[in-house]
């Protein structure tokens, strides 16, 4: 019996480690696993609702972690690990994405010769500036399992001199997660609930400090929403980070006097894959959301220098935009005006991600 950790943290994990639990859990016999959440977010909406609309179970061990600066967050997800690593032994941990929650387990992990594998890895935006390049740099580099879900992510791995035998091409993970519950979703009636009739809107999701956490940036975002909204309904589902930085940079006035824009609660899984299935496009910062709506054909706007997953802009539907109010707007309306890009799904986005990861291990 080999003992696994699945280690969650932040929003984005939640769906990207469902699948794998319900895979290790059809095998009893060769698999005992515990669900680690550090608590790196912990409202309600970023993770409970994650819980129940994927089929989690209540975490084996929670952390509690909490909020802090990046040190302090990443010291305390360390320290509270470490505990729970030397009293349980686990034979394998596994860590996905990108987030401080991942890199923090990861090192842990390591430094007791337990092995870590990483699901999405070998993606790489080549901007050390963000946080998450810096954990994906070092949860790769000291995985033994690397798990990847695009070809591009093997050639930056083996670009980086990552032994062949520790990358495994496995796909999507993500995309398991919508596949399952696509149909389910389908039945949400969040559209009703916040008053919109048709699929004549935009959703967006925006997180990254570089766009919020700073008055010029929010500012220049704002003002191309209002001149959108003119066009087109927004749905603005908002994330914690988000709306603490309206109310701290003075914004908050400003965005609630944009006529034909519905600001919502951070929404759940079924939600917000509803919002997205539907949306004429999307504008987002955010990573998964420019892998879903590749996924669902909608075309996606991220506002973003670069992208740690190119493949979304390469095949799919994804298309970089510049922060810029009136390079923003012409996007938008370009989009508006029928030119949208066609995209096709990349490999291995095919819903057996999980499938495929547990081989390895079997
Ligand atoms: C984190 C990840 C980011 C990921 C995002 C997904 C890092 C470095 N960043 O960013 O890669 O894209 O999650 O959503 O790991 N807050 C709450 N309630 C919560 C969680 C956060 O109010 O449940 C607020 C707090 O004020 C907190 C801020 O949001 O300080 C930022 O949270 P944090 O986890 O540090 O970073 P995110 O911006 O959420
Ligand atoms: N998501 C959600 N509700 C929201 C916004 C996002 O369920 O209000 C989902 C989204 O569909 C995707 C994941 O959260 O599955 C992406 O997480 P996020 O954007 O927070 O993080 P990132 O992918 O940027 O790290």
């Amino acid at each position: 019996m080999k003992k696994i950790h699945l280690v969650v943290g932040a929003r984005p994990n939640f769906m990207k480690m469902a699948p794998l639990y319900d895979e290790f859990r059809k095998h009893p016999d060769e698999f005992q696993v515990k669900l680690i959440h550090t608590g790196q977010h912990y409202d309600e909406r970023m993770s409970a609702f994650f819980f129940s609309d994927l089929g989690l179970p209540e975490p084996d061990v929670y952390l509690g972690v909490g909020s802090g600066s990046h040190g302090r967050q990443t010291a305390l997800i360390m320290e509270r690990y470490e505990e729970i690593l030397l009293q349980d032994r686990p034979d394998v941990v596994i860590v996905a994405g990108d987030v401080n929650s991942t890199a923090a387990c990861a090192i842990d992990a390591v430094k007791l010769q337990i092995p870590v594998a990483h699901l999405e890895a070998g993606l790489r935006s080549f901007d050390r500036s963000m946080p998450e390049e810096i954990n994906r740099l070092i949860t790769d580099s000291i995985a033994e399992w690397l798990l990847t879900p695009s070809s591009d992510a093997d050639a930056n791995l083996l670009h980086e001199g990552i032994a062949p035998e520790k990358i495994h091409f496995v796909g999507n993970i993500m995309i398991d997660s919508l596949i399952r519950y696509k149909e389910r979703a389908a039945m949400s009636t969040i559209r009703q609930e916040i008053g919109i009739e048709n699929d004549e809107y935009c959703l967006i999701t925006l997180h990254r400090p570089r766009n919020v956490d700073n008055f010029e940036g929010l500012n220049t975002i704002l003002n191309a929403f209002k001149e959108i909204s003119k066009n087109i309904k927004l749905i603005f589902p908002i994330h914690p980070r988000t709306r603490k930085q309206l109310i701290n940079l003075g914004l908050e006035d400003k965005v609630k006097a944009i006529k034909n824009l519905i600001l919502i609660e951070p929404a759940g899984y079924y939600d917000f894959m509803k919002l997205q299935m539907e949306s004429k496009f999307i504008l987002t910062d955010s990573g998964g959301v420019q892998e879903e709506s590749t996924w669902f054909g909608i075309p996606c706007l991220t506002l973003r220098p670069n992208t740690e997953r190119p493949i979304t802009v390469t095949e799919g539907t994804n298309q970089l935009v510049e922060l810029n109010t009136d390079k923003i707007i012409l996007a938008v309306n370009n989009i508006l005006a029928g030119n949208t890009k066609k995209g096709k799904i990349p490999l291995l986005w095919d819903g057996n991600t999980a499938s495929r990861v547990i081989k390895i291990f079997r």
